[in-house]
């Protein structure tokens, strides 16, 4: 029972609301019998003064640059721990054992194949399609292959259902990638590690031994574990409001794909790398910063600004350090880093993004990385998609696992035209 309360007045009546609170984090106003009781709704668009649900998997306190999954901060799992661990605490609550790790490790590669119709799917896109189109379609085919984990009330075929998404994801993001450029897929192997696998499903070729190179495979595990949750974020939330209704987690997870294809989440990490080529060196700087400034220019500075974090996003210092390690290891000086640093800071000492609060976000050097790499720009939201899905998959799980949990049907504030009578055709 809630001890804190908050009260509203109303034509001229007072009304109580219990006040929860978390573990940490901000309190939250439990307003769920305003409308019963007042005949309002609350008005928050782009929900920022709401809390859509209860969760227990992800913490950010934007102002302090926080990110705890789990309770474990982000920049300690990124340095310590593998994708797989990753994606075992965020479904599971806990770190595994050695012996738990073995076994969930064993069983996600068990599922990292497709059913071998799913790689016809792919011919019927274009060459030139965006991966993301081709993610949409694919993933959301999935629930046409699996119909054995489509009945979301039954726990078994939840497990089975995330187990496959979290497993497949890899091998569907490389097969995007085989068949933009014309080359043959490359099947699983499964005593890679999550990113080695992916690294040479995506690099690999038939003809010859593809070997991997641990920086790389480092960077890229990094870049999964900083991608794989972010708490109530629009993908996520897009997952969660799919699944409200109890449509399958393979139709969810392709809703939340569709969702972070769009350049103000997912998509930023292209816009970033597209933005610091389109500037080309540190001189051009100042015309861009001043463009951002610009109330008459609709330039924003990609790869900056958050809605939630007020102060560095801890994600993306530690994309600086691999930018700088995945670079140094390629012997690849990219004028492009050189600019996305200069730019970074100017930004921080310019007056208008330190009163707004605008500080680079994870995306802002993860794209000069993956270009390193060798990933085409087009790919970069594909891979956040990849990681995103143990998050989507998690939060999922936990949604319908909650026993408060309703369909998601927001209201809205009505400004059409009041009723009205029909007028003819050769009358209006
Ligand atoms: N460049 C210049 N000005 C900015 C920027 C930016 N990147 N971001 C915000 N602002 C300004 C806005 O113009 C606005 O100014 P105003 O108050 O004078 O109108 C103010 O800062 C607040 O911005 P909002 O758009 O209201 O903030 P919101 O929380 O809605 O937006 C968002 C957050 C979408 C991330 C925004 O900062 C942005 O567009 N950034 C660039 C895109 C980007 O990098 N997205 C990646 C997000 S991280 C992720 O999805 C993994």
């Amino acid at each position: 029972m809630a001890d804190k309360s908050a009260s509203l007045s109303m034509d001229e009546k007072s009304f109580d609301y219990p006040v929860r609170a978390g573990t940490v984090g901000p309190d939250v106003i439990d307003i769920r019998k305003l409308y019963g009781q007042t005949g309002a709704f609350t008005f928050d668009p782009g929900f920022t003064s709401t809390a859509s649900c209860e969760s227990a998997i992800t913490y950010i306190d934007g102002d302090k640059g926080v990110l705890l999954h789990r309770g474990y901060p982000i920049d300690q799992l990124a340095e310590n721990s593998t994708f797989m661990e990753v994606a075992y605490l965020l479904l599971n609550g806990e770190l595994p054992t050695r012996a738990e790790l073995d076994k969930f490790t064993y069983t996600i590669t068990r599922h990292t194949m497709v059913h071998e119709q799913l790689s016809q799917f792919y011919r019927g896109f274009r060459r030139d399609a965006h991966p993301m189109a081709v993610m949409c379609g694919v993933v959301g085919a999935l629930s046409a292959f699996y119909h054995d984990s489509t009945d979301i009330t039954d726990p078994h075929q939840r497990t089975v259902a995330s187990h496959r998404l979290i497993a497949k994801m890899p091998t569907i993001a490389a097969m995007a990638y085989k068949y933009s450029v014309g080359q043959p897929f490359v099947y699983p192997q499964n005593d890679l590690s999550y990113t080695g696998n992916f690294l040479r499903m995506t690099f690999g070729v038939p003809a010859e031994p593809y070997e991997i190179n641990p920086v790389i495979e480092r960077a890229m595990r990094r870049i999964f574990i900083l991608h794989a949750d972010h708490e109530q974020n629009a993908s996520t939330s897009t997952v969660r409001l799919a699944g409200s209704s109890g449509a399958n987690p393979f139709a969810c997870i392709a809703a939340g794909i569709a969702c972070l294809w769009g350049p103000a989440h997912g998509g930023a990490n292209e816009a970033a790398l597209n933005m610091l080529r389109e500037i080309g060196r540190p001189e051009r700087i100042p015309e861009y910063i001043a463009r951002a400034k610009d109330k008459d220019d609709p330039f924003r500075l990609m790869g900056f600004g958050h809605r939630v974090y007020k102060n560095y996003d801890p994600r993306a210092k530690v994309m600086q350090a691999t930018a700088d390690e995945v670079l140094k290891e390629l012997g690849i000086s990219d004028p492009v880093l050189d600019v996305a640093r200069e730019l970074e800071h100017i930004a921080l000492h310019d007056e208008y993004f330190i009163e707004k609060k605008l500080y680079p976000n994870v995306d802002f050097y993860s794209g000069v990385i993956l270009s390193a790499i060798g990933f085409p720009t087009s790919m970069f939201t594909v891979l956040f998609a990849l990681a995103r899905t143990t998050g989507w998959v998690a939060q999922w799980n936990e949604m319908i696992s909650d026993p408060d949990q309703k369909i998601g049907r927001p209201r809205q504030l009505y400004t059409g035209a009041a009723q009205r009578e029909y007028v003819p055709v050769d009358k209006r």
